[in-house]
């Protein structure tokens, strides 16, 4: 089956009260595992590309995994551009087959985040690409973007902003944040603020950046196999289902993917120091990419069977 929009499966979701994974890939064998874990649970999935992930692996290498990944399935699968940088970006994944992207003016000023969204919004929806864009701000790292406050999204321009640039769904700061230290105090998310946008915005998924919750069996194991993550926290998966169960169809997932991934290598390695086969590891830390997946699917999510 050929990659797909994601209307459908946002319609869905917003319906029935849960949300897609939106899982980060950099390799073959992260696609693997998110696939392997689609296809166990049969729930629809979105694989999405960093300008990072992008630049590591090379466009034309993540297109064909994801032509091979497809080619014995039904499964629903978007390929998504996660936080476009530029125009020029957006436009080349669009042309390349992404079915999704993401331009994220967030750290512009607001009238010139609004232009640039509807630059990209014009090209994509000519070419029935969904594009999702974002309004307020994450704390935390992003690749090489590093931002030490999170500014709120403010529901009455979270409006203005989505009639105006006409972009299909919208990332909205209630929060969460980018990484694996996401609170210091006790973990909270704005569940009213998250209610008054969708209430100002009926019918239009809303998308959640920053949504892994860093568990912490993976934190102590990288720990205890030479890794150094101390006090690595995330989002409680609670909250997330909570949010899954509102306006949130989307759930964006890397930091969670790199631990279980890094911690798996880490034990290998440490145990089986005579082994040099890649394969070696990387088959027990692929496995551990299909086990967190069916977990998020299953306990944050609420896709399970949704396909
Ligand atoms: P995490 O760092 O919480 O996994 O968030 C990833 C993300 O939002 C990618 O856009």
């Amino acid at each position: 089956m050929p990659l797909v929009s994601p209307k459908d499966m946002f319609a869905k979701a917003y319906a029935g009260g849960y949300a897609i994974g939106a899982f980060n890939v950099n390799n073959m064998e992260i696609v693997q595992g998110i696939m392997e874990a689609g296809k166990a649970e049969n729930a629809p999935l979105i694989l999405q590309v960093s300008a990072g992930a992008r630049k590591y692996a090379g466009q034309n290498y993540i297109i064909k995994l994801m032509e091979a990944a497809l080619q014995d399935t039904d499964l629903p699968v978007v390929l998504h551009l996660d936080h476009g940088p530029n125009f020029e970006l957006c436009k080349d994944v669009i042309d390349g087959g992404f079915t999704s992207v993401m331009y994220d003016g967030s750290h512009l000023p607001y009238e010139e985040n609004i232009e640039q969204t509807k630059r990209v919004v014009e090209y994509a929806h000519a070419r029935g690409v969904w594009v999702e864009a974002e309004l307020g701000r994450l704390a935390g790292v992003e690749e090489d973007v590093k931002s030490d406050e999170h500014i709120y999204t403010d529901p009455d321009q979270a409006k203005d902003f989505v009639t105006r640039t006409g972009c299909d769904s919208l990332a909205i700061a209630i929060g969460t944040s980018h990484g694996a230290y996401k609170f210091k105090g006790e973990p909270k998310l704005d569940f009213d603020r998250l209610d008054k946008v969708a209430q100002l915005l009926p019918g239009v998924p809303i998308v959640l950046h920053g949504a892994s919750s860093v568990p912490q069996e993976f934190v102590e194991m990288c720990n205890t196999y030479g890794g150094h993550v101390p006090g690595a926290r995330g989002v409680p998966e609670d909250l997330l289902r909570r949010a899954a169960s509102k306006a949130v169809c989307k759930i964006n997932i890397d930091t969670d993917i790199r631990l279980a991934m890094t911690a798996t290598i880490r034990k290998h390695m440490a145990e089986n120091p005579a082994d040099f086969d890649p394969r070696q590891y990387l088959t027990p830390a692929r496995t551990a990419v299909k086990e967190m997946v069916q977990r998020k699917i299953k306990n944050v999510l609420g896709c399970s069977g949704k396909a």
